[in-house]
């Protein structure tokens, strides 16, 4: 499974990229909007720095104009992967996008037939928002994992991409369900290798090398 972080913050781009743990990055309006910099510029960068997919969404409405802004994201850098919204109008601009030949990610799925359809259009990737349907008392693993048979039955080669991921066992359910990418916040990278016993095993392991008095 690749792992893509979720965030527009080049720090935290880096700081997990440098661990290599990034296979991509995803962006969408709200945290670009959070690093309050011109949006595009920022796309060049982290695709400049990281060298894999980053997905940068549309903020129109209008199929037109979804498709005219697809078009303009995707000269930003070949590593541009254009978001769409799942919405009717987001459907059509898909479909103009795989016609371009435009790299995308479907966003904001929250039902298995939601992600049936962008498949059959030919979405590059899909993105479930699992964290938003346990929010609502839904599991969203069973969402997950009726995708993946879906896809399965009729060797679909839209990529799961498994988002709103809040903790670790999100990633280790996905990951067992056969998400193709988890993408996943800077908190939640920070958990992934944060186990109290390794912590704890560690320290011991060290006190009681520095007990060791070499024979003279
Ligand atoms: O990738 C989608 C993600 O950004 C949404 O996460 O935590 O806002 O539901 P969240």
């Amino acid at each position: 499974m690749k792992f893509f972080i979720d965030t527009a913050n080049l720090d935290q781009i880096r700081k997990y990229r440098d661990m290599h743990l990034v296979d991509g990055v995803t962006t969408n309006p709200s945290l670009a909007a959070k690093e309050n910099t011109d949006f595009r510029s920022l796309i060049k960068t982290i695709c400049d720095l990281v060298q894999a997919p980053v997905s940068a969404e549309v903020v129109s409405t209008r199929a037109d104009e979804m498709f005219a802004e697809a078009r303009e994201l995707a000269a930003i850098s070949p590593h541009v992967v254009v978001k769409l919204p799942t919405i009717p109008e987001g459907i059509k601009a898909l479909a103009r996008c795989v016609e371009a030949g435009i790299p995308t990610n479907m966003t904001l799925v929250f039902q298995p037939l939601q992600a049936l359809i962008v498949a059959k259009i030919g979405a590059t990737y899909v993105s479930p928002f699992l964290g938003r349907l346990d929010d609502i008392g839904q599991d969203s693993m069973d969402v997950l994992s009726v995708i993946r048979e879906i896809y399965d039955n009729y060797d679909f080669q839209t990529k799961i991409l498994a988002a709103s991921l809040r903790h670790p066992l999100h990633v280790v359910q996905a990951a067992r369900l056969g998400a193709d990418v988890a993408t996943l916040p800077p908190t939640v990278f920070d958990k992934l290798l944060d186990h109290p016993l390794t912590t704890i095993g560690l320290e011991r392991f060290l006190a009681d090398w520095g007990k060791m008095r070499p024979e003279a």
